[in-house]
This record gives C-alpha cells, sequence and structure tokens, in this order.
C-alpha cells in the first residue's frame, strides 16, 4: 500500500467521559465489531471505583502485564483505527489532556440520565481549546432518562458545542424502541425480550411511509415524525467540513451495554472522522505527508514488572514512516538513538514492528532518556509544542525517610516526574523539594511507587500553596523585577525545566502581587509563548 494510502486509512482518537457514562463499554463493543476481541468483558476498565491506592495499583499491576490497553487498535472496514486509552478519575486528569494532544479526534460519552457532568465538561473544554473534532454519544437510552431536545441543549449550553443529531432515539428506557437514523436514514428496532440482541436494521428512506407505523406503532410514528421535523428545523445539518473544523459536533444516541447504536457510531465515525492531522511545531506546521519521521512522547508508563525494569514511552507519528533500527535524533538531548523492538498494539497484545505510520502509536522501550513532550525527528531541530502542565491542585513537601537511601529516593523522584505522575518544584531559597499533584491520590502513588519500584521511602509535610504560577517577566533586568524576585523569595521555586515558579499562599497574595507588579506576569499553564 502507498504510504498516503496508509495515511488515509488512519483514525486515531480518543474516548473521554465522565467515570461511570459507559466509556470502558463503548471501546469494548467496538472492538467487537472490529473482530479485535471475541467477548465482553476483555477490555479492563481503568477505573478507580472507590478512589483507593489499593485499586489504582491492581490496575497498574494488570496494566503492567497488559500495557497495551493504554492503546487498543483494530481493523474495521479497511480503516486502521487507534483508541488512545484516557482515564476518567478525576485525580488523573493530566494524564488525559496529554493524551488528548495526541488524538486526531474523540467521541464524547454522555449518560442520558446524568446529563452533562463535571469531567465532561473539563475534557471537552480542553478539546475546544485545541480545536479536536467530537462526536457525542448518548448512551443508557435504555433507561429512563432526560428528554433528547432538553439534553441536547445542556450539551450546547454547558459545553459550548454546536450540535447536529445524526440518530434519535425512539422512545426511552421501558419504552424504548429503538433508533431513527439520520445519517443513513433507517430505522434501528430493539429487538428481543432481553433486549441483548444486536439490533436489527431496516430501511426506512421516507419517514411518512405507513411502514413506520408497523414498525413502531401509531403513537410513536407521529411523535417520530414531528421530533424529526424539529431536530430538521432546529439543528443545522451536518457538514463534515464543519465537523472536522470543530465547528460542529455530530450526536449519537444508544445504549453501548446492549451494542445499540455502537454500529451505526462506528461506521458515521470511518467516514467522517479525520485523518491523521497535520501538528504545530516551534519551527513550523508539519503535515502527516511529508516524508521524513517526526513524532512526540506523550506518555511514558513504568514496566511494574520488577524483572524489567525500563519503561515504555509512547510515541505518536506525526510524520513520515517511522522504521525499526533506524536512528533518530532526539532533539532535546541532541543524540541519535535507534529503537530495536518498537511496539505497536492491538487489542489484547503488543508486538514488534517493522515500519509505523502517521496516527500509529509505538512504544519504545526507554532506560532514562524519554520526558513527556520530547520529539524525535530524522534530523530537523524542531519540537512539538502543546503539552503544557497546569497549575497542581494539592503541594507538599518531599523528605528522605531513609537517609540510606537518598540516591535511590531522587532517582525514583526523577523519573516519576518524568512519567508525568506529577510536579517537582525545588524553593530558591533552600532546596526543598515540593511536590504539586492533581489530587491526593497521587501522594499515595508516589509513596508506594517509591517503596516498590526504587526501595526508597519518602515523608511529605503539608505546605500551605493556592496555586502553582509560571512567572514572566517582560525585562528581567527591571528593578521591579528584582524587588519581586527579593521580596517573594520564599515562595520562588524552579519546575523541572528550571522556569521560576510562583507558589502563592493564597488567592489574596496572588491578587495583591499581580497588582504591585504589573510587569510581571503570572501564568497558570507552564507553556506561555
Ligand atoms: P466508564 O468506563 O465510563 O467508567 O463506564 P463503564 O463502561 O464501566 O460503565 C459504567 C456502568 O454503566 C457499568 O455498570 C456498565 O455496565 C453500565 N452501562 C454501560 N452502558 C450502559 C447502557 O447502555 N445501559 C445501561 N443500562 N448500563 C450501561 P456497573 O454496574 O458499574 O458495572 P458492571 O458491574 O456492569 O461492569
Amino acid at each position: 500500500m502507498k504510504f498516503n494510502e496508509e495515511i488515509a486509512r488512519r483514525r486515531t482518537f480518543g474516548i473521554i467521559s465522565h467515570p461511570d457514562a459507559g466509556k470502558t463499554t463503548l471501546t469494548e463493543k467496538l472492538l467487537l465489531f472490529g473482530g479485535a476481541i471475541q467477548e465482553a468483558g476483555a477490555v479492563k476498565s481503568n477505573k478507580i471505583k472507590k478512589g483507593a491506592t489499593s485499586d489504582f495499583m491492581e490496575i497498574e499491576r494488570q496494566r503492567g502485564i497488559s500495557v497495551a490497553t493504554s492503546v487498543l487498535a483494530f481493523e474495521y472496514d479497511g480503516i486502521k483505527i487507534n483508541i488512545l486509552d484516557t482515564p476518567g478519575h478525576k485525580d488523573f486528569a493530566e494524564d488525559t489532556f496529554r493524551t488528548l494532544t495526541a488524538v486526531d479526534s474523540v467521541i464524547v460519552v454522555i449518560d442520558v440520565a446524568k446529563g452533562v457532568e463535571e469531567q465532561t465538561e473539563k475534557l471537552v473544554e480542553v478539546c475546544r481549546m485545541r480545536n479536536i473534532p467530537i462526536i457525542v454519544f448518548i448512551n443508557k437510552l435504555d433507561r429512563e432518562g432526560k428528554d433528547a431536545f432538553e439534553l441536547l441543549d445542556e450539551i450546547e449550553q454547558k459545553l459550548s458545542l454546536k450540535v447536529t443529531p445524526l440518530s434519535f432515539p425512539i422512545g426511552m428506557g421501558y419504552d424504548f424502541k429503538g433508533i431513527y437514523n439520520i445519517w443513513e436514514k433507517n430505522v434501528n428496532l430493539f429487538s428481543g425480550d432481553s433486549r441483548k440482541n444486536i439490533e436489527e436494521t431496516i430501511e426506512n428512506e421516507d419517514l411518512q411511509s405507513s411502514e413506520l407505523e408497523e414498525l413502531i406503532g401509531t403513537d410513536a410514528a407521529e411523535t417520530l415524525r414531528e421530533e424529526i421535523e424539529l431536530v430538521e428545523g432546529i439543528y443545522p445539518s451536518f457538514d463534515k467540513q464543519a465537523y472536522n473544523d470543530a465547528n460542529l459536533q455530530p450526536v449519537f444516541f444508544g445504549s453501548a451495554l446492549n451494542n445499540f447504536g455502537v454500529r451505526e457510531l462506528l461506521d458515521c465515525f470511518v467516514s467522517i472522522a479525520p485523518t491523521p492531522r497535520a501538528k504545530q511545531s516551534d519551527t513550523r506546521l508539519v503535515k502527516p505527508d511529508e516524508k521524513e519521521f517526526t513524532g512526540f512522547v506523550f506518555k511514558i508508563h513504568a514496566n511494574m514488572d520488577p524483572k524489567h525494569r525500563d519503561r515504555l514511552a509512547f510515541i505518536k507519528i506525526v510524520s513520515g514512516k517511522f522504521e525499526r533500527n533506524v536512528p533518530y535524533l532526539h532533539v532535546r538531548q541532541g543524540k541519535k538513538l535507534r529503537f530495536s523492538s518498537p511496539n505497536a498494539f492491538f487489542a489484547e497484545k503488543k508486538e514488534i514492528v517493522d515500519t509505523s505510520y502517521p496516527g500509529d502509536i509505538v512504544g519504545l522501550h526507554d532506560t532514562g532518556n524519554f520526558k513527556i513532550g520530547d520529539t524525535l525527528t530524522e534530523g530537523e531541530e524542531l519540537n512539538y509544542k502543546g503539552i503544557p502542565s497546569f497549575s497542581p491542585e494539592h503541594f507538599r513537601y518531599i523528605n528522605n525517610a531513609d537517609p540510606m537511601k537518598s540516591k535511590q529516593l531522587y532517582k525514583g523522584i526523577d523519573q516519576l516526574m518524568d512519567e508525568g505522575v506529577a510536579q517537582l518544584f525545588t524553593l530558591e531559597l533552600n532546596g526543598r523539594k515540593v511536590i504539586g499533584t492533581v489530587g491526593a491520590l497521587q501522594f499515595e502513588v508516589i509513596q508506594y511507587r517509591l517503596e516498590h519500584e526504587y526501595n526508597a521511602k519518602c515523608s511529605y509535610e503539608n505546605l500551605n500553596v493556592y496555586k502553582a504560577c509560571w512567572v514572566e517577566a517582560k525585562d528581567p533586568k527591571s528593578e521591579e523585577f528584582k524587588d519581586f524576585k527579593r521580596v517573594k523569595s520564599k515562595f520562588l521555586a524552579k519546575d523541572k525545566r528550571n522556569q521560576l515558579v510562583f507558589l502563592s499562599d493564597s488567592q489574596f497574595s496572588l491578587q495583591m502581587t499581580q497588582q504591585k507588579y504589573p510587569n510581571v506576569k503570572f501564568h497558570f499553564v507552564s507553556e506561555f509563548d
């Protein structure tokens, strides 16, 4: 197959949702359609039900054995589909934000009864910032939920999206009869008493035909006709360009658990979802069909198997072909590296692969060369942008609890930070180390992993920080900036990239500082140029 055809047949996307909306179930059904798995239950949920560390450890242990769950790839209708796994738990939101830098589109799953939930809002906001094309799947139609129009309103308002339904439910919950597929113009009936059967699809080009009454009954047929008329009156008709430009979001209804409405979603997805997109680097926009390989690290996964200490760095290929055993430039380190066993991912396994194409994810064994955001090229000095760190929410001093093991401790902290588990700040005044995390759970995870993977012990001490702000001075030599650094020296730290950070202790003190030093900028995100 030609290089351009390989690019054209790839779809790399993420499924995002608030926990429990049905992301894992939908993923599994998509894989079933692709023939990538044989039975339900094969996809391990990465959900942390009670927020307990033990849950997290168990999940990580399972994933360490089957790292493949981070990327699920399968073929459907000649299309190579790569699903990137995103943790739903809010304490791992950073991980999801980073994964969103590697997707070309997303599917958002929403629970019909709960509507738009908190995590959905946050994740969709990140997608909007990056202009990622979105398809919405409203799930659990077999249960009573909100009225379809009410839900579409809520999605438009809370998520600031412009929606266009491509399917529409016929009834709901106990009365759920099926779905009218606006995209393909047919009716899908929910069949069988057990409601577990794969649906029966009945072509229905003409909603006015009397056949509709026979299929769903007079009342339901009338309601459906009215509703579809309303849909056509209210919502813009589907436009592929607008969807691709992230200006219009198609909506599907269904029930993932019952495998209902999933095929419709998948068929539409493969025909409209974007092929690998161009990506901005610090020097230029890089297009996927360029000859030379470029890619970037968006995730690092520790190998939880103690016999194999190495890690796996996940690279998204942006342009060109990635080939085994060819030396590539690690731009940040300025050195060439070759990879003898790059992994490609499938639904339940990973395999060594010779050639990979734009849109694909390869896993590279890493002994500590990579950090999240690193770029690989054939020699060009460019860096991909767009993996910012956000201000953490929780901050604690980290102390060494076993002085005999300080080397192990610092190595461990260093590597965990490279993986993006948390952020490390070193105070300017006394060199003390502060860990910042999105959720409280990470502190336990770090402590556990330091002990089990690095044989080091740490303890924590509370520290009152409201937000970490990355500092930018208009003129670093100005008296104003010098004064700021002197007066606030107690609150200043360096992050891992040696950028200056202001750890403000309250919202009030941050506001006062901003007022006092108008030529110093305070950013809540680490990338700001
Ligand atoms: P998540 O990954 O987004 O967190 O959600 P997940 O797929 O794990 O689904 C959350 C719960 O919702 C699961 O039930 C799942 O079976 C159920 N579910 C998913 N899709 C549908 C649907 O279309 N209809 C109905 N009625 N339920 C659905 P659980 O009881 O939490 O877990 P389990 O014990 O069934 O696995």
